[in-house]
């Protein structure tokens, strides 16, 4: 069975909002791989510079959305997991925001409304160039390709691009924004749940300490210790699709 302890179950029994800040541990049971998890860690395998940079898609489009249009097909493939069923209901029992880092389309397939999703999402293309939304057909390699063309923008010609926030570009500043009112909205006995993320990443590994500083109890949810994890208050030192779901039963039945 699952450890929580009472000090957790009783925070959030007694929180009237909750913010959960999740991250690539949120999706990982899901079978999306993390970044920089010891064993599958996807930044193992490829530099990020190599690939999540506007300097590394304008050296070679081709060879940028051919990793992409895979992790699509990948997302696609899977399905929302428990931990992320789970926090859907507990928008049943609480006023619950998600903020994510994640770029995955699960929280909303499981049923969650996402306030934020402050490194961008996969599934939002658009034109590198002139910025227009594409809504066209994406062909999804069945495997991973070294290079695949990029879709063309209707209106310009230029090439479409994933919606995500590369290294080195601006966040999405009105989701960044979103997250942090809604962390600032928290008060003494509220709870902010930081789930799977290395809080490695800034600036959105500065958003526990908004909560923390708006007075919030912060409950860290994930197998290991991380940057952040000496600003939350509690450690629940297991995975979101065992954790999250007991921690609903048990506020549910109060
Ligand atoms: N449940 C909970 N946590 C998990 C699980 C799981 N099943 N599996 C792994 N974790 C934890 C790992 O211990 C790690 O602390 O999830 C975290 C994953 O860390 P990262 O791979 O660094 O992911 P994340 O923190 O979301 O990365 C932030 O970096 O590459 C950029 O833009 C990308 O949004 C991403 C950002
Ligand atoms: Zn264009």
């Amino acid at each position: 069975a699952v450890e929580v302890s009472e000090e957790v179950l009783e925070a959030l029994r007694g929180a009237s909002r909750v913010v959960a800040l999740t991250g690539a541990g949120m999706s990982a049971e899901s079978g999306v791989p993390t970044f920089r998890d010891a064993q599958s860690g996807l930044w193992e395998q490829f530099d990020p510079s190599q690939l999540a940079t506007p300097e590394a898609w304008r050296a070679d489009p081709p060879f940028v959305w051919a990793w992409y249009a895979w992790r699509v097909g990948l997302v696609r493939s899977v399905q929302p997991n428990p931990g992320h069923c789970a926090l859907a209901e507990l928008a049943d029992l609480r006023e619950v925001a998600v903020v994510t880092q994640n770029i995955d389309d699960l929280h909303e397939r499981a049923g969650s409304t996402v306030l934020a999703h402050v490194h961008g999402s996969l599934l939002d293309f658009r034109c590198m160039d002139c910025g227009a939304p594409y809504d066209g057909e994406i062909e999804v390699p069945t495997e991973p390709v070294e290079r695949l063309d990029p879709p063309t923008c209707p209106e310009c010609q230029g090439d479409i691009r994933p919606g995500v926030v590369w290294f080195g570009e601006e966040l999405p500043r009105a989701a960044f924004d979103d997250a942090v009112a809604a962390l600032e909205a928290l008060g003494p006995g509220d709870v902010c749940l930081v789930v799977g993320t290395s809080g490695i990443v800034y600036p959105a590994a500065g958003l526990p300490a908004v909560a923390l500083s708006a007075g919030a109890t912060v409950v860290e949810v994930n197998p290991q210790e991380t940057d952040v994890s000496d600003m939350c208050h509690l450690h629940v030192r297991d995975t979101a699709a065992r954790v999250l779901p007991t921690l609903v039963e048990r506020v549910r039945s109060g």
